[in-house]
């Protein structure tokens, strides 16, 4: 039988490399939305297309094709992987992710990548709107400030410490606040703070809740 966990919480929180780990552990498939938002966000950069350019967004998310292959993001073919890191996508991002249309889209293309096998999913909606029915859900959390210096660690960006943080509050606030799909955690999801967790024993917690709940 097939079965989903669905992985959210705000960026820093550990989702990506937890779901990785989880995913080769357990020797399912893993998909990670935020990529993908990620995508979209640097082909609207890449032309100029703004938030306000309602119209323009519509006429060109039919243009955007988004695929995977062995870890890598290609967006129309190419390997994106690296430039979706940049500072600039990510200070755009929130925009492109509260677009409507954006989001009916990437959710079809999710539900779609997903079915009929074993996958993690990571993100922002996955518990709440993607799949609501998932096997698992977890909601995974850490204060801002570690959040910061897990970002910093992983030097994808320019930015201090400080900055890490406010631009981390800012995108939570925006991400939870947005009308489409806000982050939040699905009210049968299970809440893991790990502020003074690190991988392994996020990951450790996770197990024994599967293993706790086998609900597949
Ligand atoms: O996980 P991340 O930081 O790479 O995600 C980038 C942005 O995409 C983040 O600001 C929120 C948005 N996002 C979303 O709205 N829904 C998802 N399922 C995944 C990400």
């Amino acid at each position: 039988m097939t079965y989903i966990i669905a992985l959210d919480g705000p960026s820093g929180s550990g989702k990506s490399t937890i779901a990785q780990e989880l995913s080769d552990r357990l020797g399912i498939e893993y998909l990670n939305t935020g990529s993908m938002y990620r995508a979209v966000t640097k082909y609207f950069l890449d032309r100029n297309i703004k938030e306000s350019d309602l119209d323009k967004i519509v006429e060109n998310l039919g243009n955007i094709q988004i695929n995977f292959n062995e870890g890598a993001i290609f967006l129309n073919g190419e390997d994106v992987s690296k430039e979706i890191r940049s500072d600039l996508v990510t200070k755009n991002v929130s925009w492109v992710s509260a677009n409507k249309n954006v989001r009916e889209k990437l959710v079809d293309m999710q539900r779609q990548i997903a079915q009929n096998t074993s996958f993690i999913l990571d993100g922002r909606d996955i518990g709440t709107v993607v799949f609501p029915n998932a096997n698992y859900k977890f909601f995974l959390t850490a204060s801002p400030r570690i959040r910061a210096l897990r970002r910093f660690d992983q030097n994808e960006s320019d930015l201090s410490i400080d900055e890490l943080e406010k631009s981390i509050i800012k995108r939570d606030e925006y991400d939870s606040n947005r009308e489409t799909s806000p982050l939040k955690k699905a009210e049968d999801a299970h809440l893991i703070d790990n502020s003074d967790l690190n991988i392994e024993e996020t990951i450790d917690a996770i197990l024994a809740i599967m293993d706790r709940e086998d609900v597949i």
